[in-house]
């Protein structure tokens, strides 16, 4: 048992990745405070987590060894900061994706915690030295990354502080492994981090090859899909590399020249507007039917395709 299961995790902002944290942390057995200013928005969520939860049971999939009613138990809301984190050994900041409003309710959060509270944000691109400055407990202070959506895509990128102590990093890291998630540590700060920076690569790449009438939108998303995310799914792109030849040096030696001569062909940043934009955006709806059904199947789909592969993830490890 981690010495955090003996207090409480509190979630800031009850949104679509609070909700998820709160779920995450409820099914690894912790209890889970949930704030939010706005109170409708936490009745809502705590509405919407047990009805996630009862669908995620029918179909097998609800993480933990708990039932949907013991998890729910350990799941409360509040509209009170200082009342909320009383007791809180961990904090997951999750309200909208602004530095000025991160920076704020810090502040405040930093008037009402002991030297032991952890505080994270899940902050998708925000400078951990920007949010963090001037905190008096900076030490304590982290960001731990989701990706959409934490109950099915386990990853945390964990980003400190110049400041932030290594025990803060160890505890969060032990926490994120605890619950099931799969926490990495970056050692320092860096724009866009670690996953978004990978991501955005290959968005651009994705971009200039349609810009250029190489190819469809379609089927440059096949690419991925039956190709390239087949293996990247199990392995990342270094042991892919080191799989294909004898050895990661053998691959450099082999392919090294072929890479840079294509990589030396890659074009400017995209502008990420324009034209290109309308024709990715066309070719990715699916004729006349309504805009919002469609995005709602498909990301239902594909939190199904994700929860079957975390299973076949799972089994594939114990083999
Ligand atoms: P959201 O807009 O769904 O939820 C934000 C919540 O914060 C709302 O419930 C809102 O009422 C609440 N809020 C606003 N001001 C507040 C305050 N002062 N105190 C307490 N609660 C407040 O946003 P979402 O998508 O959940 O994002 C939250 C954070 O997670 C952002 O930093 C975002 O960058 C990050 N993130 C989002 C991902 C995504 O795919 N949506 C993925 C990974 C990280």
């Amino acid at each position: 048992m981690l010495d955090m299961q003996k207090g409480n995790i509190v979630i800031i902002g009850s949104g679509l990745i609070g909700r998820s944290w709160a779920m995450v942390f409820a099914s690894g057995g912790f209890r889970v405070k949930l704030y939010d200013i706005v109170k409708e928005q936490v009745s809502a969520a705590l509405e919407d987590i047990r009805k996630q939860m009862e669908e995620l049971k029918k179909s097998d999939m609800l993480r933990g060894t708990l039932n949907v009613d013991e998890q729910m138990s350990l799941i409360s809301g509040s509209t009170e900061l200082k009342e909320t984190l009383e007791g809180a050994v961990f904090i997951q900041e999750c309200v909208p994706e602004s530095l000025e409003l991160k920076r704020k309710i810090f502040s405040e959060i930093d008037l009402h915690i002991n030297d032991e509270t952890i505080l994270s944000s899940s902050t998708s691109c925000l400078s951990p030295t920007k949010m963090f400055n001037g905190l008096k407990h900076v030490k304590k202070c982290i960001v731990a990354h989701p990706v959409n959506p934490p109950y099915y895509v386990p990853l945390v990128e964990l980003v400190p502080h110049p400041e932030t102590e290594a025990a803060t990093v160890e505890k969060t890291y032990e926490l994120m492994k605890n619950i099931g998630q799969s926490p990495v540590k970056l050692t320092k700060e860096t724009d866009g981090f670690v996953l978004n920076r990978l991501q955005y690569a290959v968005i651009s790449e994705a971009w200039r090859l349609v810009e250029d009438g190489v190819i469809s939108p379609r089927d440059v998303d096949i690419v991925m899909s039956e190709g390239l995310g087949m293996r990247y799914a199990f392995l990342g792109p270094l042991e892919t590399a080191h799989l294909n030849a004898e050895g990661f040096k053998s691959y450099c030696e082999r392919y090294g020249e072929g890479i840079k001569r294509v990589l030396t062909t890659f074009g400017p940043v995209p502008e990420f507007s324009g034209q290109v934009a309308e024709s990715i955006d066309e070719a990715l709806w699916d004729g006349e039917l309504n805009k919002e059904d469609q995005l709602n199947a498909r990301r239902d789909w594909r939190n199904a395709c994700l929860s079957r592969l975390a299973k076949l993830k799972n089994e594939m490890k114990n083999n």
